[in-house]
């Protein structure tokens, strides 16, 4: 008999999470609950006794797995010393040690670390940045209040990061309250042609490159856009034309930090210097709420000054620099080094790579894509034509109910569905995935 703490029914918790609990991107109206016990690696356990796999690493954050001994002891260590220090004038030993680490592991100048609580801030923290910035650098350009952004960009749901997000349902209704940003067309995935978009950019650039703070994207792939991949040369063509045209880069790795991509960062496979790196999600290993932004030398000195000069950067989060969270990042970095989980990597990309090949003859998947630990296609009704499936099919729905009963918890959308497991994850554990992922897309035949 399954029970859990005090005693409450699965019953009473399926109700309460229905009624009082307001999940996120939900309808609540439509509701069905999923309520996690406890989880081991990649294995979720929920309060009807199912065994799961997690699919989509608890939101693209998990890395390590779940209820990993050395994270879970590190944050008891630090629990047993001091559970919060605030980063307002004070800091902390353990923040500080996960700041210098995260300076070592990023692309050499970055050596300035910002901290808040999740990605959305992270972004909000760089465009606020990168707009102070033109008003108080050596040679001023206080017309510089715009930011350039790419398609169907998600940054996160903050005012800030939702305005320079791209996707229509997330920000269609909130349009009034957001901040004006450009739109350059985003790679889609489908042409290796990086100098088709670049031009595109360019052309803007040179038109309004005066009123523009910094670019901002998600680099080699945006991931609520439908993991949509860019070519090569795609991040480090943003790079040139922003030195060229003297605008910031920023680069938002929320999602694809921490190795998700095959690197440790995107932006160095790419062999490019963001003047931001916003990171979120993986950073405490998928443990603790954190994220970072860093820069370089050249942002922050415009923001040294006396007291009384106003350059400091007004921006900050109670939990900013949490000292947990720290330990958890600092355990998961350790990991990564003790793991080489980054060189263990290429057995299960290759894996996933043939599953996806094979998922690919599926009648209903169109553009099957890889970039590292990400798999995705496209779902539609006719592969000979692309036709979509109508909304009212519910597809996305019927390939995650159907690889749910295979034990596996998958996000699927209408028009196309991803596996984004933790990096510990195995070979044979890959095959259980893609498996589920197969019966999920051929449940559409039926
Ligand atoms: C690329 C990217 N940036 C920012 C965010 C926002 O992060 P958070 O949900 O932690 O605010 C996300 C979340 O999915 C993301 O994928």
């Amino acid at each position: 008999m399954h029970r859990i703490m005090n005693d409450i029914s699965p019953q009473s918790l399926h109700e309460w999470d229905r009624t009082h609990y307001w999940h996120s991107f939900t309808q609540m109206a439509e509701y069905e609950p999923l309520v996690i016990e406890r989880a081991d690696g990649v294995w979720l356990f929920d309060t009807k006794g199912r065994k799961l796999l997690d699919g989509a690493s608890s939101m693209w954050c998990n890395v390590h797995g779940h209820n990993h001994p050395k994270i879970n002891a590190a944050i008891s260590e630090q629990l047993g010393k001091v559970a919060h220090a605030t980063s307002l004038g004070m800091s902390c030993d353990t923040t500080i040690q996960f700041a210098k680490r995260l300076v070592d592991i990023t692309p050499d100048g970055l050596e300035h670390v910002f901290f808040s609580s999740d990605g959305s801030s992270a972004i909000e923290v760089a465009l606020k940045a990168a707009f102070q910035y033109w008003t108080q650098c050596d040679t001023p350009q206080p017309a510089k209040t715009k930011f350039l952004a790419f398609g169907q960009a998600y940054h996160g749901d903050t005012l800030g990061a939702a305005s320079v997000g791209g996707i229509a349902e997330f920000r269609g209704l909130f349009a009034p309250l957001l901040l004006d940003v450009l739109q350059a067309p985003q790679p889609n995935g489908r042409t290796n042609d990086a100098a088709f978009y670049l031009e595109a950019v360019e052309k803007i650039l040179q038109q309004q490159s005066k009123q523009i703070a910094a670019m901002v994207i998600e680099p080699l792939v945006q991931g609520a856009a439908g993991m949509v991949m860019q070519p090569a040369g795609f991040v480090k063509g943003l790079r040139e034309l922003a030195d060229r045209y003297d605008v910031l880069l920023i680069l938002d790795e929320v999602a694809t930090g921490f190795g998700r991509t095959g690197a440790l960062f995107a932006c160095q496979r790419e062999q490019v210097l963001p003047d931001f790196l916003c990171l979120g999600k993986g950073i405490t290993g998928g443990y603790l709420p954190m994220s970072a932004t860093l820069t370089t030398p050249r942002i922050w000195k415009a923001f040294l000054g006396d007291a009384a000069s106003g350059r400091a950067l007004y921006h900050g989060h109670t939990y900013s620099g949490n000292p947990l969270a720290a330990a958890a990042g600092l355990a998961s970095l350790n990991l990564f080094e003790e793991e080489k989980t980054i060189a263990n990597l290429a057995p299960k990309i290759e894996r996933l790579g043939e599953r996806l090949a094979e998922l690919a003859e599926s009648p209903h998947v169109a553009h099957p894509r890889q970039c590292g630990m990400i798999v995705a296609v496209d779902l539609v009704a006719n592969q000979q034509t692309g036709e979509p499936f109508s909304k009212e099919a519910r597809v996305g729905r019927r390939v995650a109910h159907a690889a749910l009963e295979r034990g596996v918890w998958l996000r699927a959308r209408n028009d196309m569905t991803y596996a984004l497991p933790p990096l510990s994850i195995t070979l044979t554990e890959i095959d259980i995935l893609m498996d589920a992922m197969t019966v999920g897309v051929e449940s559409l035949q039926r």
